[in-house]
């Protein structure tokens, strides 16, 4: 994607109709930090606390409902985030088409609605092309974390995924950090309920001494 030159920072929201082409993340951002994606932000409660606690890494967030976007938006401008950008987009778009290869050391995908019923699970955000497309868009090294409070659809992730695409299950994931910022709303309000919350951490093998790859410190501790 290029921006119109302008001398002000990159906008927080990505409008639709100035994206010309895949993103290009300096652009986007105004620098050459890492990036991490979070694919259906809901109001942004963990993408905003994430980038308020680490501002040295930009924050990518997609949110499909454009009443989240917009409260999302809103909060990142109270707190003055200088690290966050907003697109309201179908995600599948944006991984298919928007989204470089090896462009982002992280993506976090909680609690994605479940499509419980069997006529409604091609709406399901985790397919096996999307999850190739998460591969593809990770740097080597670069991890997928994945929550859901539905236990069925957690083990049908487990099956997709090595199946899918090349990524691994993590040995270092780095995981259950219990903090008020490393929580999205769904999952706070689903251990309030009473509910489990079931994790997965993915990794994307490859030597982290590639061109592009992310050495683990980069994306240590994004739960914390
Ligand atoms: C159940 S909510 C979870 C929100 C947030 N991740 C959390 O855990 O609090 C799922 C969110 O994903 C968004 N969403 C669903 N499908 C999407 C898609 N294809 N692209 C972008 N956002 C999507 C929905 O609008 C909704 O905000």
């Amino acid at each position: 994607m290029s921006i119109a030159a302008s001398s002000e920072s990159p906008p927080l929201e990505i409008l639709p109709g100035r994206v010309a082409g895949p993103f290009d993340f300096r652009s986007l951002f105004g620098n050459e930090r890492s990036a991490e994606l979070e694919i259906g932000i809901g109001k942004g409660r963990f993408l905003l606390a994430q980038a308020a606690a680490r501002p040295e890494v930009n924050f990518l967030g997609i949110e499909w409902s454009l009443k989240y976007l917009r409260l999302a938006k809103e909060r990142a401008q109270r707190q003055g985030l200088r690290n966050v950008r907003l697109f309201r987009a179908d995600a599948r778009h944006v991984l298919a088409a928007l989204l470089p290869d090896r462009s982002v050391v992280r993506v976090h995908v909680y609690c994605p609605d479940p499509w419980p019923k069997k006529r409604h699970r091609k709406r399901r955000l985790l397919t096996p092309a999307t999850v190739a497309h998460i591969e593809r868009v990770l740097v080597p090294g670069g991890y997928l974390d994945l929550s859901t409070d539905v236990a069925e659809y957690f083990d049908e992730i487990r099956e997709l995924v090595p199946v899918a695409c090349g990524l691994r299950v993590a040995e270092d994931p780095l995981f259950p950090i219990e903090s008020p910022g490393g929580r999205t709303s769904y999952e706070a309000k689903y251990i309030e309920s009473g509910r489990s919350i079931h994790r997965a951490t993915y990794v994307r093998p490859g030597d982290a001494a590639e061109p592009g790859a992310v050495r683990a410190g980069d994306v240590k501790g994004s739960r914390r």
